[in-house]
């Protein structure tokens, strides 16, 4: 039985509308009430017909799974804040995102540019690369499990596919909804691991850039046995895309694009290049041997010391005392210049030539005035 409106969970969140409504219950918008923000809250609903100690047991498994999400702190996953167990079923607390699932997105608009895709894959595949660095597996990586907002894919329901596929829970009626997107080792039998949840990115990216589910195949064994049939998998409109959903979609697991090769790939057709094409990595020019090294940040200083450093400076002449007492100013050759050098200095002053006539006349002044009546420039 759904929640009603306005139903207060964990005397704490209230959920106010329905935002969402998918295979295992119901993603409500809801106020938390003690932080005085909007959160998401995802009711899931247990069959009716699950004794006593499973529910327990998924309950347990639920929260077990969301404090595994929670340790994982990544623009692309989703934030658990709380997983919360009432009314006999597990509830999910999380990020209310201002988003559109990546199947609402293909159904909505069609087929996507397989460089938005590129792009999805690259933040999504960042996503299942951090949880596998820390021993989780998602499971049940579909597209609508990929929210797409303005500027990110995020990855959400971790864990849950954990519950949607355990075995009681499916002979108790409840139909796989993600069943073309599961890896066909786990259709045959073996357990979830990281390659199987790459199987299932590929499958992801197929159905947004061709705008259909893999051949078009309901159910997993008929995925399957498509797949294993040995015909090629059609591509309409993957175009950089193909080898990527090819490498993914391999039916071997040991043989399938692992996930550095994979978001590699993704990255330089998100960049507007080819899968295989190498990216332009910036390299500063090799010196030859002997040369002087590149500047660093902090320009040498101007010390004995570094002298060594630099090309022999020009032979500088010293300054010469103008006659009138005043230094001429000998300007500094050009190499031995930093280029921002003297902008904060005071600019130098250069004599205007006098002639004999006013030198003269100058001398007397000196003769006759006390030194202190001097003009300034000529005490010095
Ligand atoms: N954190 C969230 N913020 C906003 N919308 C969400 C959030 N989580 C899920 N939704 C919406 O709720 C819908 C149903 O989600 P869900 O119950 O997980 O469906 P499914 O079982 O198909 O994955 C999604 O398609 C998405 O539009
Ligand atoms: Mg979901």
């Amino acid at each position: 039985m759904r929640a009603p409106s306005g139903y207060q969970l964990a005397a704490r969140y209230r959920l106010v509308q329905p935002v969402g409504r998918g295979g295992m219950g119901t993603v409500w918008r809801a106020r938390d009430e003690l932080l005085d923000r909007d959160v998401a809250v995802k009711e899931v609903r247990l069959p009716l017909v699950l004794d006593e100690e499973l529910r327990a047991e998924l309950c347990a498994r639920t929260e077990r799974e969301g404090r595994a999400t929670a340790m994982v702190a990544h623009p692309s996953v989703i934030t658990v804040y709380d997983v919360v167990t009432e009314d006999d079923r597990p509830w999910i607390v999380m990020e209310l995102l201002k988003a559109q699932s990546l199947e609402e997105l293909v159904k909505a608009q069609g087929p996507q540019h397989p460089v938005r895709v590129a792009e999805i894959g690259r933040q999504v595949l960042g996503a299942l690369r951090a949880v596998h660095a820390k021993g989780i597996l998602h499971r049940d990586v579909k597209p609508s499990n990929v929210l797409v907002t303005d500027d990110r894919a995020v990855l959400t329901d971790f864990g849950l596919a954990a519950l949607e596929g355990d075995v009681s829970i499916t002979q108790a009626g409840i139909v796989l909804g993600s069943a073309g997107y599961i890896a066909p080792e786990r259709v045959l039998g073996d357990k979830a691991s990281p390659a199987a949840d790459l199987w299932s990115l590929g499958a992801t990216l197929y159905t947004a850039v061709e705008g259909r589910g893999l051949h078009g195949r309901r159910t997993a064994a008929a995925a399957l046995a498509a797949l294993t049939s040995g015909a090629p998998i059609p591509m309409d409109n993957a175009g950089p895309l193909a080898p990527v959903l090819r490498g993914l979609l391999q039916i071997d697991p040991a043989v399938r694009l692992d996930g550095v090769r994979a978001a590699l790939m993704l990255a330089r057709i998100a960049a507007g290049g080819t899968a295989e094409e190498p990216i332009a990595v910036h390299r500063p020019p090799v010196r030859p041997p002997g040369a002087a090294p590149p500047p660093t940040r902090k320009p040498p200083h101007r010390g004995q010391h570094r002298a060594e450093n630099r090309p022999p400076a020009p032979q500088v002449l010293p300054h010469e005392p103008h006659p009138t007492g005043a230094y001429t100013a000998v300007p500094i050759p050009a190499q031995r210049r930093r280029p921002a050098e003297g902008s904060h200095r005071k600019p130098a002053t250069y004599e205007v030539p006098i002639g004999p006539l006013t030198r003269s006349f100058w001398n007397l002044v000196r003769i006759v005035l006390p030194r202190r009546f001097w003009p300034r420039k000529f005490r010095k």
